[in-house]
This record gives structure tokens, sequence and C-alpha cells, in this order.
């Protein structure tokens, strides 16, 4: 078992996993906060060295006994689509996607590194296919995360993307369900179908653009502005709602988002509806936030735990409970088999 490595735009999050008999047990876990700018706004190595730096202490501080790490891409660096095929072998198809991944991404082929995997086959009278899912990064955005983690002192053996990771630490096997990331830059959305990554989009709308409707609607600053959301959020009764109704239009702006991958996913896809919403990333613990989602999207919404599969001490259990929703990629990462 690994080390999960998860690089975000505010906070660093590492989480160590090993593998007992039926299940996975918890060996460490920490975060940081970080100042530095992500490694895809970066120009220089140097400009990378304080996120380096936090890295570095953090992976000190909590322990961790490995220093191979696998990390993943923010999404909204990612390309992912789905692609049909005829009903082909594993390699027919990886040769496929070879010859056209040019048609299907909008980076070019030789200044990208392309994965895929197969996610459906079908077979019926009338049709047969294969659903593929397509990756596509940029390699000089992968170089620059393979960099921080190399100033870091770190051996960074898997590069995945942050969805896939969440997807192994909260779907459930048996459903098909919504994921939500929200975290300081961006809120993420997968489908996961049965465990596995269906649909992703990737909205730059999340905790940091909370925090500035409620400095713009009650005139204050960000710094106070970022306590009455944590302290408030979307309660009504708190400071008679007024924190809540700052951050209303931007709740319903990403609820409209959610909106349009379901019904994406429903009619291009033609896939069943998410049974519910998990909910991860810091700004999941945002008061009121699952209760709002609720009203808005007329779906169940719930808190994710990554934990949930996972063995540990209760204490640590105990210690983790508020911050367990910032874990959801970490501990997919450290799930990996590899
Ligand atoms: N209790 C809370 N209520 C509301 N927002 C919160 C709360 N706790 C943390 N946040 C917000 O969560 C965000 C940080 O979350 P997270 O660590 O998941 O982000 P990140 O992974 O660094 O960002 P990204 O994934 O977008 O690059 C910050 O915007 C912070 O204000
Ligand atoms: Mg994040």
């Amino acid at each position: 078992m690994g080390v999960g490595l998860d690089i975000g735009s505010k906070t660093v999050k590492i989480v160590e996993l090993s593998q007992g008999k039926n299940e996975f047990i918890l060996k460490a876990s920490g975060i940081a906060g970080h100042k530095g700018r992500p490694p895809e706004q970066t120009q220089t190595e140097k400009e990378l060295t304080p996120l380096a730096e936090t890295i570095r202490k953090l992976y000190k501080e909590v322990r961790i006994s490995s220093k191979e790490v696998s990390i993943a891409l923010p999404e909204s660096q990612v390309f992912i689509r789905t692609v049909k095929f005829p009903l082909l072998t594993d390699s027919e198809i990886a040769s496929a996607i070879k010859w056209e991944a040019e048609q299907y991404i909008p980076i070019p082929i030789s200044e990208a590194i392309v994965q895929h995997q197969i996610i459906e086959r079908k077979e019926d009278i009338t049709s047969s296919q294969t659903t593929v899912l397509l990756i596509a990064v940029s390699k000089q955005i992968v170089e620059k995360y393979v960099k921080v983690v190399e100033m870091a002192g770190l051996n960074l053996i898997v590069v995945e993307t942050e969805l896939m990771s969440m997807v192994r630490s909260l779907a459930p096997s048996d459903q098909t369900v919504l994921i939500l990331d929200f975290g300081a830059k961006s809120t993420d959305i997968a489908i996961a179908k049965e465990g596995r990554l269906v649909f992703s989009r990737s909205v730059l709308t999340a905790g940091e653009a909370f925090t500035r409707a409620i400095a713009q609607g009650l005139g204050i600053e960000e710094i106070r502005a970022e306590e009455y959301k944590k302290a408030y959020g979307l309660s009504e009764s708190l400071l008679e709602g007024k924190v809540k109704e700052a951050l209303q239009p931007t709740v319903r702006l990403v609820s409209d988002e959610i909106k349009k991958a379901i019904h994406f996913y429903q009619s291009e896809e033609r896939g069943s509806t998410p049974s519910s919403l998990i909910l991860a990333g810091g700004t999941a613990g945002m008061p009121e936030i699952a209760s709002v989602l609720t009203k808005f999207l007329n779906i169940e919404v719930v808190i994710g735990n990554p934990f949930s599969k996972v063995k540990c001490d209760p204490q640590v259990v105990k210690s983790l409970s508020d911050y367990a929703s910032y874990y959801s990629v970490a501990v997919g990462l450290a799930m990996r088999e590899e």
C-alpha cells in the first residue's frame, strides 16, 4: 500500500495506508496550509520552493515511513471525455486511441500524456460498443508536479486525477452517485457508476469565491469574511441570515453546474439518475451546505467519509472527524494497488 499526497491550491494533505487482511489500515495522516502558488501557476523552479518546503515539513511531522508517493492532478488541468468504440479487444482499443487521440483532445499529442480506461462493454442484438474514458494532460504541467515532489525529497510513483482518487475512497460499488470535491479554487463534479468514474467536470467556483461573495455582500475584509463563512455559512438564523443571503447566488451557480452535469450524463450517456450526492473537500464543512444543496437539487446530500473503508484507531477517528472530508483525494491515492 502507499502514500497519497494531495497538493491543493490552499492545503496539502498526506495519508499513509497499509493493507491488512481484508482492509486498509491508517498509518499516518496530516494536513498543512500553504501560501505558495499551485504548480500549474508557476513559471520558475524558485516559485515552487514554498510549496515544496510545506510538503517536506508535513511529511516529516506526520512520520510517514515510505518516500514513494502518489499524487493527483487538479481536475481543472486535465481533459477527460468518454469515447465510444465498436466492440474491440483491449489492444485494439489501445492502438485506436493512439492513432485517433488527436481528434478527441484539445492539446497537441506531442505535448500531451494520454491514458485511457475501458469503462463498459455492451453487446446486444442491435448494437455493440465499448465505452472508453480518455484522459489527457499537458506534459508541462505534469513536469511541474514531478518537480515539486522531487524538491520535497520524495519519489513520485503514480500520477492520476483528483476525481479518480476520490471515487476510490468515496464511491459505493453498487450505485450511481455524484461526488463533489468542494475545494478552495475549484469545485470538481464526478459521476461514479458502481465505483467507476464515468463523468467529470471542473468549475472554477469554490471556497475562495464564497469568501469574496461575503466580503462584497457585507462590505467587510476577506479575513473576516472567511471567519463568517466557516462560522455561519448558509445558516438562516445566525446574523439574520445575512451571510446566507450573500452566499446564495454563488451556491446557486455551483448547483446549476451540478444540474447540468446530471442532465448531460442522462441525455448524452443515457446514464441513470444518481441516487445521492457525496460532498468532500474543505468547503463541504460549510454550515448547512448539505441541506441547501438538497433543496436546490432535490437529491439526497451526504458529507463523505473517506475513512469509511479504512480501519483506524477510535481516538484517531475522533480527532479526524472535523477534517475527514479534506482527505478524500489523499486516501483514494493511498488505496491504489501499485
Ligand atoms: N468550515 C468551513 N466552512 C466553509 N468553508 C470551509 C470550512 N473549512 C474550510 N473551508 C474552505 O475550504 C477551502 C479549502 O479546502 P481544500 O483544502 O479542500 O482546498 P484545496 O484542496 O487546497 O483547493 P483546490 O482543490 O480547489 O485546489 C478553503 O476555501 C476554506 O475556506
Ligand atoms: Mg483539493
